[in-house]
């Protein structure tokens, strides 16, 4: 009888967030062992405890910074890292503009120190969130990964940084193995209800605002300009359920570990949905009544933007497969019953 192979195992960073969190999930069901770094910044500990809970698998949390290059060290040095997902950095683009020098210290310091250190411990794969939001003033719909690169924002330059910095590793050493996901609008919760979207403060993201005046912590949803030249006046976006898109990240990963080379690609729906169709969306899976009002359009705004996703299906088989409908479904239950899951 043959011995069965020990799992591989990540570093997950940024990995008790939002995105990290469900991707987190769906590694561990892949057969992963997973290593989480995260100074908790924007999450908490007990994210990593739920996630365990949904996958009755354990995961090992480690507090601490990516640019923490001692930390990096110690940690490649005792874990047998064979790859890295890159999901820590901070992503609000109003504060992006506010305290741009944070946004390039986490994001972009955080991302050389981390590719410094894995170069050192010879750790070449990497998957890198990377945002929609490179892309700017659409030139065309829906955006290919070939449309032109042109954020508008500290946030979004961050983004391309990492971007250009992670295509100049590859270009010198082709043994990388580097995954570029650009991730259009993420929304949704894990199907437990354990895990999800959970802002501090004021929600700046539709679906989070939504919830709140679903459950009347908020009073009514502003909608953001009703005189955008889309269907209905409202702006328009991409929403891919977490799910779908932790699911994106495994077949990239699995892709990498197949064949080197650095991959960009979108991760959307490939469909565009406005305001309106998002509130009429959450009413139906809520059986709330979403009191909104119109308001002017905010500062910084594309009237609407939405992938083409032709080429992840092409390279990895993968596509988004959840509606509108269960996106708002899972995040109604992780609104409703997260607090009491302790
Ligand atoms: P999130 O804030 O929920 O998760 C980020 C995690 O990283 C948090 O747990 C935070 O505590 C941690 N973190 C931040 N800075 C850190 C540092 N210096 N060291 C260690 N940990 C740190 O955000 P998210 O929505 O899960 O986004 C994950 C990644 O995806 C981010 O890089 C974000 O820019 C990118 N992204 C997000 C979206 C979106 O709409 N949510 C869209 C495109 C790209
Ligand atoms: C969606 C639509 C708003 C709130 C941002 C970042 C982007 C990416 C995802 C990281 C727009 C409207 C919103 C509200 C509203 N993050 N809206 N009332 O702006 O597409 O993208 O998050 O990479 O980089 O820019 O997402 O959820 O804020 O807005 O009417 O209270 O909802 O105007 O049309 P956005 P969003």
């Amino acid at each position: 009888m043959s011995a069965r192979p020990e799992p591989a195992t990540l570093l997950i960073t940024g990995g008790a967030g939002y995105i990290g969190a469900h991707t987190c999930v769906a590694l561990q069901r892949a057969g992963y062992r997973l290593v989480v770094l995260d100074n908790f910044c924007n999450s908490s500990p007990q994210t990593l405890a739920r996630i365990e809970r949904i996958t009755g698998q354990p995961l090992e949390g480690v507090q601490g910074d990516v640019r923490d290059r001692a930390l990096l060290d110690r940690l490649f040095q005792s874990q047998a890292i064979q790859g890295v997902l890159h999901f820590a950095g901070l992503k609000a683009v109003g504060e992006s503009s506010e305290k741009p020098l944070e946004y390039y210290s986490n994001n972009v310091a955080g991302s050389l120190v981390l590719m410094q250190a894995m170069q050192a411990a010879g750790v070449k794969t990497l998957v890198f969130s990377s945002s929609a939001t490179v892309y700017g003033t659409p030139q065309f719909l829906p955006y290919t990964e070939a449309h032109p690169l042109a954020p508008v924002n500290p946030y979004g330059r961050t983004k391309l940084m990492v971007e250009d910095m992670l295509r100049d590793l590859h270009q010198s050493d082709a043994d990388w193995r580097v995954g570029i996901l650009r991730y259009f609008n993420p929304v949704g919760a894990d199907a437990s209800g354990l895990i999800g979207e959970d802002p501090r403060g004021i929600p700046n993201n539709l679906m989070p605002f939504i919830a709140q005046v679903a459950t009347g912590r908020r009073e009514f949803l502003n909608v953001w300009g009703n005189d955008y030249d889309t269907p209905d006046g409202t702006g328009v976006r991409d929403y891919i359920h977490v799910t779908d898109l932790a699911a994106g990240h495994v077949s990239a990963l699995q892709h990498l570990e197949k064949t080197p080379g650095c991959l960009t690609l979108n991760l959307g729906s490939g469909q565009g949905h406005s305001v309106l169709e998002m509130v009429r969306a959450f009413e139906q899976a809520s059986g709330r009544t979403i009191a909104h009002r119109f308001a002017p359009r905010r500062a910084g705004d594309l009237p609407a933007f939405w992938a083409n996703a032709d080429e992840a299906r092409r390279i990895l088989g993968w596509e988004a497969r959840c509606s509108l409908l269960q996106m708002c479904e899972d995040t109604w239950r992780f609104q409703t019953q997260s607090a009491e899951a302790g």
